[in-house]
């Protein structure tokens, strides 16, 4: 049986990439931040919680994450654990550096110094382009240059050309996955397809009179994140390591988004959006569109879903989830969390 370690277990990606592993047979160990509150509630709307081994650690505690590589005994880690949050990295700029930049380098020292047989990827993201491209019909794939526009994708530079050296100078199965955005019913609350399609169903059923946002006119490239776990796993049973652009070759604004989103629930969404100068970047990516040909050519891999399906499938969830909330009913994923039920690894426990 493979044996798997992906730290960020508790993230969008994290969970769905634990389910995707489960069901190709692996051990799936994942980390996780101790927290006050337990924060397992996408572990647990996909079922996965108890089939998972979670080790608590922190990208910012070197010896934490060697205790993790080393309790987990991997085959394969995923590196997904990172402030994600482009907006929050200008506010916490140093922390996302540590964390983001310097994660990664930690858990390739490690994998330097316990086992250099363990394959590694690393969460590297469409937020390296920044402005790179002048034309802005032109689309972004593995050889378009890096010019990124916050301090979440200057950390994440780091990691990217860290992975990519390590992979060189000590021949590490070394891989980068430069994922554009990928959405799901799972996704955090405020990035923004999630942030639209909760208010649109909340405004539908009576529960919100107006959704604020900042910039309409940016544009994505936004996919369906259980695709593009497949990607990841994609990569490391490669022959050789490299570095794929994981995308659908279309790319829409906010305010698409925002349109369609209300167009599923028959409302004109003009009469709700209204801008607001704080939500406003001090610094924003204009447009972001993939090419995913490399992907396609030696991974075999495209996208399923595309932007209309996506979007439809977060308004349809979120819709449902307010309309159990309405009926008294708890949210799925709302269930508090036990730690004794839960297979978490303790310090000095043995494998
Ligand atoms: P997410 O939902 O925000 O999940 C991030 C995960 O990282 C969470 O499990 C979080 O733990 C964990 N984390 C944050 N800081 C940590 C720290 N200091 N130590 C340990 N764990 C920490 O993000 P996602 O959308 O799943 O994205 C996964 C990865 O792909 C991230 O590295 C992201 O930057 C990258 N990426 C995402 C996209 C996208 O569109 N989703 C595109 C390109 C790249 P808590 O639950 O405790 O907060
Ligand atoms: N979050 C948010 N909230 N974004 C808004 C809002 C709002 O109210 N209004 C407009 N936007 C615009 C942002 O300015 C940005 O141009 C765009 O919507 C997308 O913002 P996010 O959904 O926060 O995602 P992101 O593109 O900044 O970053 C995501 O994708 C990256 C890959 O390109 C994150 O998942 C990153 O972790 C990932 O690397």
């Amino acid at each position: 049986m493979k044996r798997a370690l992906i730290t960020g277990i508790t993230g969008q990606d994290g969970a769905y990439l634990a389910d995707f592993l489960l069901k190709k047979g692996y051990r799936v160990f994942g980390t996780y931040r101790r927290t006050s509150t337990p924060n397992f509630w996408r572990l647990r709307a996909l079922k996965v919680l108890d089939k998972i081994t979670l080790i608590p650690a922190d990208m910012a505690d070197m010896s934490s994450l060697l205790e993790a590589v080393n309790l987990a005994d991997p085959n394969e880690i995923y590196n997904l654990a990172a402030q994600s949050y482009v907006s929050a990295s200008f506010d916490q700029p140093l922390f996302t550096a540590q964390v983001d930049g310097l994660g990664p380098l930690r858990i390739l020292e490690i994998i330097r110094h316990l086992n250099k047989k363990i394959k590694f990827y690393q969460a590297s993201t469409s937020e390296l382009y920044g402005e790179s491209i002048e034309d802005k019909k032109m689309q972004q794939n593995e050889n378009t240059k890096f010019l990124p526009n916050s301090p979440y994708a200057t950390a994440k530079l780091y990691g990217f050309h860290i992975c990519r050296i390590y992979r060189d100078a000590y021949k590490i199965f070394a891989c980068n996955g430069i994922l554009f955005n990928h959405e799901s019913p799972l996704r955090g609350l405020e990035f923004v397809t999630r942030k639209i399609s909760n208010a649109v169903a909340r405004i539908k059923l009576g529960l919100q009179k107006k959704l604020f946002l900042g910039n309409l006119d940016a544009k994505r490239d936004w996919g369906f994140a259980p695709d593009y776990v497949k990607a990841m796993w994609l990569m490391l049973q490669q022959d050789k390591p490299d570095d794929f652009v994981i995308a659908t070759n279309e790319t829409h604004s906010v305010r698409e988004f925002v349109e369609e989103a209300f167009k599923n629930v028959r409302l004109d969404w003009r009469k709700y959006v209204q801008t607001k100068e704080e939500l406003i970047r001090p610094k924003d990516v204009s447009i972001l569109n993939g090419d995913y040909s490399k992907a396609k050519r030696i991974l075999g891999w495209k996208p399923k879903t595309k932007f209309k399906d996506l979007v439809r499938k977060m308004v349809k969830s979120d819709l449902m989830r307010w309309k159990k909330f309405l009926n008294g009913d708890r949210f799925p994923w709302d269930a508090f969390d036990y730690h004794e039920n839960i297979d978490i690894l303790k310090r000095g426990k043995t494998k």
